[in-house]
């Protein structure tokens, strides 16, 4: 199994501490959600293909670096994945988005599946499943689950914050899909929260509570 990519770069880990604080509003939770996404996307693409093209610059004909353009698919966890998206299509475009929708019982913690709608050619893509949130891992697990399900193999998660007891089950479930974390906390509490975490990420993102 690959480490989990802990990002310790300074402007994420400032970002978070933004996200942490509970005076931060929907507003500014959401365009922190996005920005961080999009620093992160920098390490989670180092891997991508490149091919060289010919191009003329002012002063001669070289051959260039570009992205080879093989296929990428975004797949944000709803809700509180969608908080990542717009962040992430800032540096790829061209990327198709599909949806996982999952929610957690409040009382056993399982997660729920209620969606899932994929790009028709999944199966070709590298995949990156994104959650803001990898608590008990149950919803992570659930959804690489159903991608592995569909034939995908190339798959990749990003969290924001991560609880070790989430990376222990997705290692355990997962252990060929490399995890990209903003940070590691401590522990999950009797409500299986993450501590110090955030809160509920859907809810901050959103406004509802
Ligand atoms: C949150 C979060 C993850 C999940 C993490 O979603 O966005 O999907 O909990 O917890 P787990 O690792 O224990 O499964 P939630 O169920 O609150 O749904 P929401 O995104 O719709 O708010
Ligand atoms: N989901 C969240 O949004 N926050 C947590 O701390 C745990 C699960």
């Amino acid at each position: 199994m690959s480490k989990p990519f802990i990002m310790d770069h300074p402007l994420i880990q400032h970002k978070i501490t933004l996200l942490r604080d509970k005076n931060t509003g929907s507003k500014e939770f959401r365009e922190l959600t996005n920005e961080i996404a999009m620093l992160m996307c920098y390490e989670a693409t180092r891997d991508m293909p490149m091919k060289q093209v010919e191009v003329e610059t002012p002063i001669c004909v070289g051959k260039f670096n570009v992205i080879a353009g093989r296929k990428i698919a975004f797949i944000p966890i709803l809700r509180a994945g969608l908080g990542m998206v717009d962040g992430l299509l800032s540096l790829v475009p061209a990327a198709k988005v599909g949806h996982i929708g999952m929610y957690r019982d409040p009382d056993t913690h399982m997660p729920v599946e209620y969606y899932c709608k994929l790009p028709a050619d999944i199966q070709e893509r590298d995949i990156l499943v994104l959650d803001p949130m990898l608590a008990t891992g149950g919803s992570a697990v659930d959804a690489i689950n159903q991608l592995k399900a569909r034939g995908c193999t190339n798959i990749k998660f990003m969290c924001i914050i991560a609880a070790p007891e989430g990376l222990a089950a997705m290692e355990k479930a997962h252990p060929d899909v490399q995890i990209y974390v903003g940070a590691l906390d401590d522990h999950l509490n009797e409500h299986m929260y993450i501590v110090p975490g955030l809160g509920d990420a859907g809810d901050r993102i959103f406004g509802t509570k």
